[in-house]
């Protein structure tokens, strides 16, 4: 089996390559990431190098993309892409990555697929259906209107509309799925779980936008992998998936969790942590019914304690300081622009 995985050096894809490399001994994988500021190569460097090959380029890249795409002629060959832009506070600041690489990028791979006939899975967000009221009883379906809120869900609306396209038009052998926020291992550091888990362990109070009522629906990210393979071996053509482990808490409780792991607060008037300006448009709640994937593919989420795998989460990265520490200071500049504690 050999795979191109795109945006294989960031927080998911690296942790998909390192499962796939531990778990199909048959598999050789080719990284296309173009290492932006989110790509980290220590995340694969212990990786065996006749089985993972890194190339630094940009997905948007025609030639490199058809090139690479050319070579996945077996009938287990696969392109899974997970390229983006994918941090909604850095869309509102600057746009255009996000047109570039989540659009223009996914049509390069579209094309590729399209040209060599390569079966494509399209790794796809739950933020294109837009938010949800709290105490909305719904949930989002496969059947749910798209409505995204900001840059970075508009352009993964987009690329999820060009995957369909070219599945109709062209009859792409792809897959699309829809996964809620994930957290695990090798997250970068300006996403909200790791921020707050390294704030504290440089000694900074960790930071709740707003009064932390939004609410996400945490999946540990090697169920969100178990899902992608899942989907690679057993999925209907043509069809969209979505992937949540009902793991539904307001910021507010993920971060009082945290603060409770690390032994942040005193118990009494200081709660640990910092209210701060929040987010301009910020989506109030996200969540998932899986259950169709759950049905019809067998996937099941392991992880369904987010207590017990944000105990996990703080242990790694209490124990790989190496791996985050060069780019800590540099990410919390950039919030200290923008963000006024209240
Ligand atoms: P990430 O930002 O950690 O990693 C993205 C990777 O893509 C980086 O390595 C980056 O260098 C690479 N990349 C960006 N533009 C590229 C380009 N033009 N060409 C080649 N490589 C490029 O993101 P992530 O959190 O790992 O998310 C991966 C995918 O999963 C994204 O498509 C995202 O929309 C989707 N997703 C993420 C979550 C989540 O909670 N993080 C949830 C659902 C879906
Ligand atoms: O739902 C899936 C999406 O989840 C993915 O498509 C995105 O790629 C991924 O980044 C994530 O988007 P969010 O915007 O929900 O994730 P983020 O980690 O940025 O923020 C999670 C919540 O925490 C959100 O409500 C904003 C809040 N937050 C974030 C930061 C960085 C804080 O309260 N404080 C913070 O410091």
């Amino acid at each position: 089996m050999r795979l191109v995985v795109t945006g294989g050096a960031g927080f998911i894809g690296a942790n998909f390559v390192r499962t796939v490399v531990r778990d199909h001994p048959d598999a050789h994988l080719t990284v296309l990431d173009s290492m932006t500021y989110a790509a980290n190569s220590a995340s694969l460097a212990d990786l065996p190098a006749d089985r993972v090959e890194v190339v630094e380029a940009d997905c948007a890249d025609q030639a490199v993309t058809d090139g690479l795409v050319a070579g996945l002629t077996g009938p287990r060959d696969a392109v899974v892409h997970f390229a983006a832009e994918s941090h909604n506070d850095n869309s509102l600041a600057a746009p255009w990555p996000f047109v570039h690489s989540n659009i223009v990028g996914t049509y390069a791979i579209l094309e590729a697929c399209r040209r060599h006939d390569v079966r494509l899975h399209h790794v796809s967000t739950d933020e294109v259906y837009g938010d949800l009221e709290l105490d909305d009883p719904a949930k989002f379906t496969p059947e749910t209107a798209y409505n995204p809120s900001s840059p970075y869900s508009a352009t993964k609306a987009g690329s999820d509309m060009l995957v369909r396209a070219w599945v109709r038009s062209f009859g792409l052998r792809a897959t699309i799925s829809n996964c809620s926020n994930n957290y695990g291992p090798y997250q970068h550091v300006e996403k909200f779980i790791p921020r707050q888990i390294t704030n504290l362990l440089t000694g900074r109070r960790p930071r709740l936008y707003g009064s932390g009522a939004n609410v996400r629906d945490w999946i540990h990210v090697h169920d969100h992998n178990a899902a992608v393979l899942r989907i690679l071996e057993r999925g209907e053509l043509g069809r969209t998936y979505l992937v949540g482990a009902d793991g539904e808490r307001s910021n507010l409780q993920v971060m009082q969790m945290i603060c409770e792991l690390m032994g942040a607060g005193d118990g009494g008037d200081d709660p640990g942590f910092d209210h701060v300006t929040d987010r301009p448009g910020h989506d109030l709640r996200y969540a998932i019914d899986a259950s169709r994937t759950r049905e019809e593919l067998g996937w099941e989420p392991r992880y369904t304690d987010l207590r017990e795998g944000l105990r996990q989460t703080i242990d790694w990265y209490r124990h790989h300081p190496d791996w985050w520490e060069p780019v800590k200071a540099r990410v919390e500049a950039r919030y200290a622009q923008t963000e006024r504690v209240l």
